[in-house]
């Protein structure tokens, strides 16, 4: 006979006393006290105790004894209050318990390859690889639904305020955001490929054309590039475009749509509005584009303290249009040599060739290698250029200028962790203003900072010729404690400036009307002025959910490697396959 499920486990209460009821789930926890069998059976609500007595039913109490971890079972059975002393109070329904008078083993379970409980210390590649174990877990459950939560938001907000969702195509062209694309190959096109949207960017902008007006889409983009724990091969968008529109009407949604999402989410009310703070401030501030502002550790230029001192290694650096910087640990005195190693250690990575440092225990007392080179007095005018006092610590590193800023922000961190200065649950976000339109690449070419269909800022439009480098552009970061979570900025509307800048990124006027013809057409009629914005919901997520990597918060990711553990996908695929999309794989 079937057994139909009458309410979560979960949900019962004392109210529910003496009530027949019908529960089905997994068996999470069996004990067997000899004449009682206690099960733990649990589904998406949470626990609740199963209590088996041969004498209410010889029948299940027997089968019972066969039940393993992981088999889901349904059971017919009466709400009970346990006896005082054997209350659960870390369990919701800790106060009852399930009498059971008739059970239904529905299904059995192989032995679980790892305990389905918060804390656990299974390598990941396991618990990718049985992805759907892994997801029962409460702590991916509540971050999966918490992503959905702030989803569900963040469409009643738009739709509140008139925007309209609309899809737009995964087969198309490239839509370039600096990364590789994913290809496909076309099966009725011999030789030819569609890629995988990096962004919907071309298509909501066409939709401004269209006259929409107001466009958003939680959507899917596909990135092939090097992942990190904040970067996945397909990454979901929170993406909104509109029309008619400045900066200040953007940064005025976003700041609206982000407080009603934490509030509505999690109860967080945010201070708006956020700082802004320009592109060269927070590099020179804090060492990157993307800073933690919750605390301090701000990084301070002394190059121009230095820039006559005897030691060689920072007037070399300097004499060659590097920078010597640094910054200052609060009561950092107490570093010993070996965590001084450490940080090192950590500095090298990111390509700095030393690292100098200054422990203030007191005026008389002074450590650094510096002693070699600096007088007392030169040393001490350092440390009060650094705003210092006695227990501090002081570190510098001397390099060009991209080296410097990366080293010393990752340390900053580092010693921001290792010091506890991060307040917990505690949130800042910031605006990230001012950036250049352009950036030189590796290979010392020009490339867009944000993307090309970026627009330069009104006044700098004379400069786009001569000194491209020197455009600012009308684009925007949003970044929350130490991410970049979103990105936008204003567009090119007008044909002729969006020519120009394809031309100066290096594109022929042929190739720029061979791969993005169709965006210069739509621009010659009649596009309106607008701009939009994406915010990276699987990073959102991420942090609120409090998670460290991305996958955490993604209910199938990939690996470092770009690999699916649970599907083994990417996989070779057979001849036929091949032969049709007119393809040949070489060995
Ligand atoms: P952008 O490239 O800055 O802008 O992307 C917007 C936001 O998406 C998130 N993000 C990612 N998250 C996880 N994995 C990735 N590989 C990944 N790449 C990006 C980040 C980022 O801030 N079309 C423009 C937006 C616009 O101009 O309107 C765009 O895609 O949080
Ligand atoms: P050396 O003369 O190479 O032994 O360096 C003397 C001190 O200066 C050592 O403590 C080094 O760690 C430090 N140092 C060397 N190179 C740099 C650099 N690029 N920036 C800051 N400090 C450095």
């Amino acid at each position: 006979m079937r057994l139909k499920r009458t309410s979560m486990c979960s949900l019962l209460r004392g109210k529910d006393k003496d009530k027949d009821v019908v529960l089905a789930g997994w068996v999470k926890k069996r004990r067997d006290h000899g004449g009682l069998i206690f099960i733990d059976l649990g589904d998406k609500s949470g626990i609740i105790q199963l209590v088996f007595n041969p004498i209410i039913d010889k029948d299940s109490h027997t089968q019972a004894h066969s039940i393993r971890e992981g088999w889901v079972i349904a059971v017919k059975g009466k709400v009970k209050m346990r006896a005082e002393d054997s209350i659960n109070p870390k369990l919701k329904t800790g106060k009852i318990e399930i009498i059971v008078k008739e059970l239904k083993i529905l299904n059995t379970s192989q032995p679980l390859p790892f305990p389905i409980e918060d804390k656990i210390e299974t390598n990941e590649e396991v618990r990718l690889r049985y992805r759907y174990l892994d997801l029962r877990r409460p702590i991916m459950q509540r971050n999966i639904y918490l992503k959905y939560r702030i989803n569900k938001q963040v469409r009643d907000f738009l739709h509140k305020r008139g925007f309209t969702e609309i899809e737009t195509p995964f087969l198309t062209q490239s839509t370039p955001e600096g990364a590789r694309d994913y290809l496909v190959p076309s099966r009725l096109s011999p030789g030819e490929f569609y890629a995988l949207p990096q962004s919907p960017q071309l298509f909501k902008q066409l939709l401004m054309v269209a006259g929409f007006d107001k466009y958003f889409q939680i959507v899917r983009c596909f990135r092939d590039e090097d992942l990190r724990a904040d970067r996945q091969p397909e990454h979901t968008q929170i993406d909104i475009e509109l029309s008619f529109i400045e900066e200040e009407d953007i940064y005025d949604l976003i700041e609206k749509m982000f407080s009603f999402v934490f509030n509505e989410v999690l109860g967080i009310s945010l201070e708006t509005p956020f700082p802004r703070f320009s592109y060269e401030e927070v590099v020179s501030r804090y060492g990157t584009d993307k800073p933690d502002i919750r605390f301090g550790l701000e990084l301070k230029n002394i190059s121009s303290l230095v820039s006559s001192c005897k030691f060689e290694v920072f007037r070399k650096v300097l004499e060659k249009g590097g920078k010597v910087k640094g910054l200052r640990v609060p009561r950092g005195s107490s570093l010993s040599r070996n965590d001084i190693e450490k940080l090192i250690r950590e500095i090298t990575f990111y390509g700095a060739k030393g690292l100098s440092w200054i422990i203030f225990a007191s005026k008389e007392k002074i450590r650094s290698p510096l002693v070699k080179f600096f007088s007392k007095s030169e040393l001490l005018k350092i440390v009060e250029y650094m705003e210092g006092e006695e227990g501090d610590a002081f570190f510098f590193i001397a390099d060009e200028k991209t080296v410097v800023n990366e080293a010393l922000s990752h340390l900053r961190l580092y010693l921001a962790k290792k010091f506890h200065l991060i307040p917990e649950k505690t949130h800042r976000l910031l605006w990230v203003i001012n950036f250049p339109l352009f950036e030189y690449d590796k290979e010392g070419k020009l490339a867009p900072c944000h993307h090309p269909f970026t627009s330069p800022r009104e006044e700098d439009l004379p400069l786009l010729e001569e000194s491209p480098e020197k455009v600012k552009a009308r684009s925007y970061d949003i970044v929350m404690d130490g991410e970049e979570v979103g990105g936008g900025s204003i567009r090119i509307h007008r044909r002729g400036i969006q020519e120009r800048v394809l031309e100066i990124l290096g594109m022929t006027s042929l190739q720029a009307r061979e791969k993005f013809g169709f965006l210069l057409e739509a621009l010659s009629f009649g596009a309106p002025p607008h701009g939009g914005i994406a915010i990276g919901l699987d990073r959102l997520t991420m942090i609120l959910a409090g998670e460290k990597s991305i996958r955490e918060v993604i209910p199938f990711p990939k690996t470092q490697k770009a690999v699916c553990l649970l599907t083994q996908a990417p996989c070779p695929v057979n001849e036929e396959q091949l032969k049709e999309l007119h393809l040949k794989v070489e060995e």
